[in-house]
């Protein structure tokens, strides 16, 4: 398989290189793509060095797949490019996401979907694939009818400015702000921008993103994003209300079962997940399982997943692994 990585210098996009490697898809040729300024830079994988290429000679050597992780501008501009000469992109930015014609992918759930005709592929938000991961086997059994979720974000989902933010912050040293105060020793509740409604993008993300990939509009979402001092993982919050009971012994069964879902939940040994641990790895973790006291029908979870890996670079790298192996490209 011949691969363009677009972003290959970003967090993501070196996540995206890391992630190839380590579950050894097959690559013939690997293009790493950025922006002018890093043309010529390298960028190793499996041990080799490769040079940074413009966009222009990537979209002219037709990869078969471009994994594309640089931002919504530059996808909206550039995706259509790729798959004009054949390729199949797989999109990490928001661009596509909601556009009806574009499929939202999380293999567990509906890679199925995805045909040859597929050219444009979009990857969810980071904070909606964790929580349809863990929700969709559970939604299926009982059906969802309304999400309260609260979010505790990693400054790794805004990128490198943001890691070099709090590293400053933690040094002493004065640089570039990526959020509008500090961060270290803080939360802010504003992940992306806000919109018109009083909610932030990100938060419109999880109510629009989780309605497309469950394919149930009727599921009431509200969400509060906020972005914390962490870098391993987001977490979340999450308040379920059923339209049918449940037995919490059977949502136990069905969240351990489910492809991508470690359940970790013992108060006697205080187990429950955390984006320390769940760092690096590739599954969701799901804890702190428990019933609604408060409401009929409704259930609490904690969920936690390393937000470049499964957020990301894992589910776009899966995404492609399916292509690859039905042959869709
Ligand atoms: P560059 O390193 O040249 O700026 P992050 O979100 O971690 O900051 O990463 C963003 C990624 O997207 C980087 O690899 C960056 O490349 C890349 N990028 C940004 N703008 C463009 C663009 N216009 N064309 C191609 N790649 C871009």
């Amino acid at each position: 398989m011949r691969i363009a990585v677009v972003g290959a210098t970003g967090l993501v996009g070196q996540k995206i290189l890391e992630v190839l490697e380590e579950r050894n898809f097959q690559i013939s040729e690997l293009y790493p793509v950025a922006s002018e300024r890093s043309i010529g830079k390298e960028v190793v994988f499996n041990g080799k060095k490769y040079k940074v290429i413009s966009m222009t000679d990537a979209i002219n050597l037709k990869p078969q797949i471009a994994i594309f992780s640089a931002g919504g501008d530059t996808s909206l501009k550039w995706a259509p490019e790729f798959a004009k000469v054949g390729t199949t992109v797989v999109d990490n930015s928001s661009a596509w996401r909601m556009d009806k014609d574009k499929k939202l992918v999380v293999p567990e759930i509906n890679a199925v979907d995805l045909t040859k005709e597929d050219k444009i592929i979009a990857n969810p938000n980071c904070s909606t694939i964790q929580l349809v991961v863990a929700l969709a086997p559970l939604h299926k059994r009982y059906k969802m009818e309304r999400l309260v979720i609260s979010t505790y974000q990693s400054i790794t989902g805004t990128g490198v400015k943001a890691v070099t933010q709090l590293e400053n912050e933690r040094s002493g040293k004065k640089g570039e702000m990526a959020y509008p105060y500090e961060i270290d020793k803080n939360c802010l509740p504003h992940c992306d921008v806000f919109t018109d409604n009083g909610y932030t993008k990100e938060e419109m993300k999880l109510s629009n993103e989780t309605k497309k990939i469950l394919k149930d509009d009727s599921i009431r979402v509200t969400a509060t994003a906020v972005r914390v001092p962490v870098v391993g993982g987001h977490s979340e919050s999450v308040n379920i209300e059923f339209a049918n009971d449940f037995d919490l012994a059977e949502v136990r069964k069905i969240l351990s079962e489910a492809e991508g879902v470690i359940v970790q939940d013992n108060m006697e040994t205080n187990e429950y997940p955390m984006p320390k641990y769940a760092h690096e790895k590739d599954e969701v973790f799901v804890g702190r399982i428990r019933r609604d006291f408060s409401n009929p029908n409704t259930l609490n979870l904690w969920i936690v997943s390393d937000n470049l890996r499964k957020g990301a670079a894992t589910n776009a790298v899966q995404i492609a692994e399916f292509l690859a192996k039905n042959k869709l490209v």
